[in-house]
């Protein structure tokens, strides 16, 4: 498929996981990418990568460093984009991080990163890409299946999650006058730095994948299929919704092998 050719994507925490292959993804179908991330060494390292596993030319990616928590990196991050390709035609917030511990354990500092990066940054990055998106584009937001399902060491988290999926819907009305269409994706338990980072006990893979129906933790190239399907045409009539990718974790209880 070349549903991408000429077209350019900006997707925020493009150095791993999800938002990684996202942009490997959106590559073999013709964009040229954008990725952000926090240093600079791994974003070297992933457009290394990225040249090496997609075979395109370097010129194909922009790789900006960029806290999504920072209003003047995400300024500096659109100008930059504006200066390599003039507009975009979708956006993936996709960077977030994770402070899992119970609710009575989360501290004020806890707090303010969760919510600076997952929803401030996520509100921001669609903000300030506004003037760039062209009338047609996309935005699809990583929000999580936590939005959908009580998780004790998550409370913080998972209300972060939830306020980007209302994002969507909300914005999605707000832009619908332009053609632009906004999107959330929901994944379950996909395996990522993220994921190992927070499970490292190697029983954990087993005991969440006893958890969903299809038996096993998602892959980051599941996810990045499905962004690419929602930020295309192929989804032109789809706005303000919650894409689910969780083997069916959320929608239904496997029964004990
Ligand atoms: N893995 C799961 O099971 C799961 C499930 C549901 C939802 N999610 C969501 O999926 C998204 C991607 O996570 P992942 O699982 O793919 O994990 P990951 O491999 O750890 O990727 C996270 C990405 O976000 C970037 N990032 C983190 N904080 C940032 C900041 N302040 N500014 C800019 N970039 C930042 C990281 O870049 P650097 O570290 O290089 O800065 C990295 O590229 C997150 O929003 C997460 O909440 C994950």
């Amino acid at each position: 498929m070349n549903r991408y050719t000429n077209k350019t994507v900006l997707i925020t925490g493009g150095t791993s996981g999800m938002g990684y292959a996202t942009a490997r993804r959106l590559l073999d179908e013709g964009a040229y990418v954008a990725v952000t991330g926090r240093s600079r060494p791994r974003l070297d390292t992933a457009v290394a990568r990225l040249v090496a596993e997609t075979g395109v030319t370097p010129e194909r990616i922009l790789a900006v460093p960029a806290d999504v928590a920072a209003l003047p990196a995400l300024d500096d991050l659109v100008e930059r984009v504006r200066a390599w390709r003039g507009s975009l035609d979708a956006v993936f917030a996709n960077a977030g991080v994770g402070v899992f511990k119970p609710s009575t354990e989360i501290t004020e500092a806890d707090f303010d990163y969760t919510v600076d990066v997952n929803f401030k940054g996520v509100y921001f990055t669609v903000l300030k890409s506004l003037p760039l998106l062209k009338d047609g584009g996309a935005v699809v937001i990583n929000a999580s299946w936590t939005l959908h399902r009580g998780l004790s060491v998550a409370s913080v988290y998972s209300a972060t999650k939830a306020a980007v999926h209302n994002l969507a819907r909300t914005l999605g009305a707000d832009l619908a006058p332009r053609g632009i269409r906004v999107n959330s994706v929901s994944p379950g338990y996909i395996d990522t730095e993220m994921y190992r980072d927070n499970n490292p006990d190697p029983a954990a893979e087993a005991v969440n994948s006893a958890e969903v129906p299809l038996g096993s933790l998602g892959h980051a190239d599941d996810v990045a299929a499905a962004v690419a399907f929602l930020a295309s045409d192929d989804a032109s009539y789809i706005t303000g919704q919650d894409l689910v990718i969780d083997g069916g974790l959320v929608g239904s209880v496997p029964q004990p092998a």
